[in-house]
């Protein structure tokens, strides 16, 4: 059989030209080696798994290689073939994660004073360069301060600013971007059709988002799906292999949500939760959406800033946007609760919070005295099985003849009213504010009420 090699590896771009998006940073590197002005230094920054490493193997190459033509190596002579089998001596990758220290970089700084033995150049590749010791960086510095001629040193690393300032400075710095949706598809789908990968078009979207711009996230994402589908990758097939939810089904849910459908949001919210479905990437990403409602709601031309623009954000045109900025700070709140009351709790509790979202009228109208105050009897009793709800998720304690609930301040104050009533008609009950709330003081209440 024959040995199976990654998607990520097998298909690393060899030439400047198969490298996806970076035009900016390809274009100076290309133009560099075409016009001989090379830099003894780089930086090269940017998210992870974007071409830093790849582009910085290419220009080894270019610049060693025997035929290269408009600043591409040709791929084929002596040089080119030792880089793409990982054998020229000339390129030496070090991963500084690992070696950190200042021996390594000792050692370092002796090989450097020896001349290239097969390329023109000899290129230093160093990985995370921003794990180095400070007395790494500074036997670093003595050498990018008297560049040995024919060395190049390609610094990548993923947080530019831990690099020092008098490093950073002495490299020619080239930035790296997160790859865009469409152009991840678009490779996701060469990749498909050279492995003869059935694919919906909608799950290798899916996996464009998961990846978040990362291609190789994309690219092992692809290939665990593909094996997970038998070589047909679903949507479906996604939705089991990553716990994620399809956009569809995200914003059907968000729908729900917004129509004050308390029951039903909760019943779906238990599901993917039993189903193990990433209840914070679901949030987040409903999350976006509403803030991209907000957006289109705002914006005379929201299709200019809002990136996959679609007729989604017209379909609640008939409420203010006041609700849904009500809305977001109740899920952006709720994101940062996920972080001592785990996502599920905070989830149910925010998705009872966002019912009120029904009864916020524009503010204009309150300015003009058009504010329908009551809300109808219906919506009413909707609401009181609402509190009713909030008030069965609270801990809840006997003293003597009183049940006291243990209640958040914030959740408290923002249903202070029915909770009152509520207390009244039974007569029995007490809300007690939890203390660690306290302690807090209100600060937190303040920016969400
Ligand atoms: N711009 C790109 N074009 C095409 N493929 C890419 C690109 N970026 C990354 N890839 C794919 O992802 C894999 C990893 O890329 P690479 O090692 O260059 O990333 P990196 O930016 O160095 O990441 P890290 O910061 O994690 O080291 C490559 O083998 C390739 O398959
Ligand atoms: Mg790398
Ligand atoms: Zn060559």
């Amino acid at each position: 059989m024959e040995k199976y090699i990654p998607f990520a590896r097998k298909y690393r771009p060899k030439f400047f030209k198969e490298v996806i998006g970076q035009e900016v940073p390809v274009r100076i590197l290309k133009n560099a080696v075409k016009l001989n002005k090379i830099s003894h230094a780089y930086m090269f920054s940017g998210p992870r798994g974007v071409g830093k490493t790849t582009v910085a193997r290419i220009l080894a190459k270019a610049v060693n290689c025997l035929n290269p033509s408009e600043g591409e190596p040709c791929g084929v002579c002596e040089n080119c073939s030792l880089i793409d089998r990982g054998v020229f001596p000339d390129l030496i990758e070090i991963d500084a994660a690992s070696n950190r220290g200042i021996d390594d970089i000792r050692n370092l700084r002796e090989s450097v004073n020896y001349t290239p033995m097969k390329g023109k150049f000899k290129i230093y590749i160093l990985d995370e360069a921003h794990m180095l010791t400070k007395e790494a960086f500074n036997a670093l510095l003595k050498t990018l301060e008297e560049p040995p001629p024919s060395t190049i040193f390609v610094l990548c690393t993923t947080e530019a600013d831990k690099i020092p300032p008098t490093i950073a400075s002495r490299c020619q710095r080239l930035m790296f971007s997160r790859v865009k949706k469409e152009e991840i598809i678009s490779y996701l789908e060469m990749i498909s059709r050279k492995e003869g990968i059935d694919f919906e078009r909608e799950a290798l979207e899916e996996i464009a988002i998961a990846s978040d711009g990362c291609l190789r996230d994309a690219a092992s994402l692809l290939d665990q799906a593909s094996s997970f589908g038998e070589n047909r990758v679903t949507r479906e097939g996604l939705e089991s292999l990553l716990g994620i939810l399809s956009m569809g089904k995200t914003r059907e849910f968000l729908t729900l949500i917004i129509e004050g459908n308390i029951q039903r949001s909760l019943e779906l919210l238990k599901d993917y939760y039993l189903r193990g479905i990433n209840l914070i990437r679901l949030w987040e990403n409903m999350t976006a959406e509403v803030r991209n409602i907000i957006l289109s709601k705002t914006l005379d031309e929201p299709e200019k800033i809002i990136e996959h623009y679609d007729e989604f954000y017209q379909r609640f045109n008939d409420k203010p946007v006041e609700a849904f900025l009500y809305l977001e700070n109740i899920f952006t709140r709720a994101l940062m609760e996920t972080r001592y009351k785990g996502a599920f709790d905070a989830f149910r509790m925010a998705i009872i919070k966002a019912t009120i979202v029904k009864e916020i009228v524009p503010l204009s109208k309150v300015i003009s005295g058009k504010a329908i105050v009551s809300a109808s009897s219906e919506e009413k009793s909707e609401k009181d099985e609402a509190i009713e709800k909030l008030i069965g998720e609270l801990e809840a304690k006997k003293e003597g003849e009183k049940i006291i609930y243990e209640i958040e301040e914030n959740i408290y104050k923002a249903f202070e009213d029915k909770l009152e009533e509520y207390k009244k008609k039974k007569g029995n009950v007490e809300f007690r504010i939890k203390e660690k709330d306290k302690k807090k003081g209100n600060r937190s209440t303040a920016t969400l009420f």
